[in-house]
């Protein structure tokens, strides 16, 4: 195959959700679909529960499980597709915003009787802040649901996305009947003892007016259908696959993920339309996937499990070329060139090293701490990705070292743990004192966990009280000295000495804003 061959047939995209809404019950059934696993249930969940704040062995199970599941790649149809997963839970939603960048399209779960949830709306913001071309799947009809015209009008407005449903559900709950597949014309009639890759049998109606359809579901609930099918034609346009492209519509089908109904119609859809990579943006001009020559950045680094190893995996996304085994790259940020003897590529749960990587692809690559988030690899050309951002954190504390004598060991473990984007390190122009900022509160407990556990160090929290950290700068300098002399109490670095302006509340920084009109003040590190 050629290299273009190889791309063109590359799926990579991540599903995403609220927690429960069956993200990984989806996961589950698509790697089922390409017999990358044979029983359900080998997906373990990533997710960490609720509550399970305090049980430090199951955040270090988990972590166990997220670089297994990181990346499953399997065949179907011909084309090669890359599921990336993403965490679950909330605290973790950095680590998803990253994997998005790695992503050329996403399929989002909603789950029937909730509807669109908060979770899904900020993934939703991500995803149009990038363009990336989204499929929404309405999970759980098997269960009591909000109405299906109910369901699209939320989407569209929660999700600020125009909707085209490509199947229409029958009814739901006790007595959901099948989905109507508009794209190809036929039924599929659910049944729901096919807990395994048993297919749902489908009927195909050429004409719905035909009787043959309430043969199949009832009189009731055939009209019903044929009412709804023609209110969908009317209503909304012919689906659009280059508006899905651009990001601006979103498909839509309805299932029961747990009873794999759906999920072929989907998959069939998916592989049909989805996007093979796209061009990626860097500093300075766009990349093409065709491009001869390798380019790629990491988006994850996953410290490994085993304490007596401190080795790490930094996950590569190719975005161009061909990367090979053993060949020369340059680490642009280093200007070093480095070589990789054993790059691992996944194929749902099993993990092998290749000898190449195409577009698309995901390469393990291993990391003995020398690489960061965003971090680019080429030929030779200095290219940096961009769309890697870091968010603002909502979370602060002060890090204080509770070990005098582990002095060097902290410090090692606090650049290494925010290099893998764990959290951010601020330091206080006041006091020289280190915060450590992040977007949930479960990671303060990762980092002093990991701390002692990875590194030996101990440390210890102190409160601090700040709205929201900020990256300012300003075309204004005698202004933005100005600004930084006021602030002054309130003005710390980042870890790559660019000024953060940290606001004690919202009235304090609308009122910043509003007193500084030549400052810009940033909410993602990207700018
Ligand atoms: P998540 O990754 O998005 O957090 O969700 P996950 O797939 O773990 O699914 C959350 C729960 O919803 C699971 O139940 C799962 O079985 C259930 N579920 C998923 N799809 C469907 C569906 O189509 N219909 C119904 N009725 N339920 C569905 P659980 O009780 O939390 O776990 P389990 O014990 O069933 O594994």
């Amino acid at each position: 195959m050629t290299q273009q061959e190889e791309i063109i047939r590359r799926r990579t995209f991540a599903v995403i959700a609220h927690p429960d809404a069956g993200k990984t019950t989806l996961t589950e059934k698509l790697l089922l679909f390409g017999g990358a696993i044979h029983v359900a249930g080998a997906v373990k969940s990533n997710k960490i529960k609720k509550g399970a704040t305090s049980d430090f062995m199951e955040i270090e199970r988990q972590r166990g499980i997220s670089v297994a599941t990181a990346v499953m790649g399997f065949e179907y149809g011909g084309r090669k597709i890359n599921i990336l997963d993403t965490p679950g839970h909330e605290d973790f939603a950095e680590d998803t915003y990253r994997t998005l960048s790695a992503v050329d399209s996403v399929i989002i779960v909603i789950d029937g009787a909730k509807g669109v949830e908060a979770q899904t709306r900020k993934l939703m913001n991500v995803c149009r802040m990038r363009k990336t071309p989204v499929i929404v799947f309405i999970n759980k009809l098997d269960r009591p649901s909000k109405e299906p015209f109910d369901l699209l009008d939320e989407v569209e407005k929660e999700l600020q996305i125009r909707v085209r449903p490509l199947a229409f559900p029958i009814s739901n709950g006790p007595t959901f009947k099948g989905v109507y597949n508009l794209y190809e014309k036929n039924l599929s009639l659910f049944t729901s003892d096919e807990r395994l890759t048993a297919d749902a049998s489908t009927a195909e109606i050429a004409d719905l007016a035909s009787p043959e359809l309430d043969g199949y579901i009832g009189s009731k609930y055939a009209e019903q259908l044929r009412q709804d099918v023609e209110l969908v034609e009317g209503v909304y346009d012919a689906f659009d696959r280059d508006a899905y492209l651009r990001g601006e519509l979103a498909p839509v089908f309805f299932g029961s993920a747990v009873n794999n109904f759906g999920v072929r119609e989907l998959l069939e859809c998916f592989i049909r339309i989805a996007p093979s990579p796209r061009p990626a943006p860097t500093e300075t001009r766009e990349v093409e996937a065709a491009e001869a020559k390798m380019t790629g950045f990491v988006f994850k680094i996953h410290a490994n499990m085993d304490p007596n190893h401190r080795d790490r995996i930094a996950f590569l996304k190719i975005c161009s070329g061909t990367f090979e085994r053993n060949r020369n790259y340059l680490h642009v940020r280093s200007g070093k060139q480095m070589k990789f003897s054993s790059p691992t590529a996944f194929m749902a749960e099993k993990k092998s090293v290749i000898d190449f990587a195409f577009p698309g692809d995901i390469v393990g690559l291993h990391d003995t701490g020398n690489f960061k988030i965003g971090d680019t690899f080429t030929e030779g050309e200095k290219l940096k990705f961009t769309g890697i951002p870091s968010f603002a954190p909502e979370q602060f504390r002060y890090i204080e070292n509770a070990d005098p004598l582990k002095f060097k060991q902290l410090a090692k473990g606090i650049d290494q743990l925010m290099d893998e984007g764990v959290a951010q390190l601020f330091t206080s122009a006041l006091n020289g004192r280190k915060i450590i900022g992040t977007v949930g509160a479960l990671q303060f407990e990762v980092i002093q966990y990991r701390l002692e556990h990875e590194y030996g160090a101990a440390c210890r929290w102190e409160p601090i009280s700040i709205h929201k950290a900020c990256w300012i700068d300003s075309d204004n300098a005698a202004q933005l000295a100005d600004f930084k002399r006021r602030k002054h109490t309130n003005m710390a670095t980042d870890k790559h000495g660019r000024d953060v302006f940290l606001a004690d509340t919202s009235y304090a920084l609308a009122l910043a804003q509003e007193n500084f009109k030549d400052i810009r003040f940033h909410f993602t590190s990207e700018f």
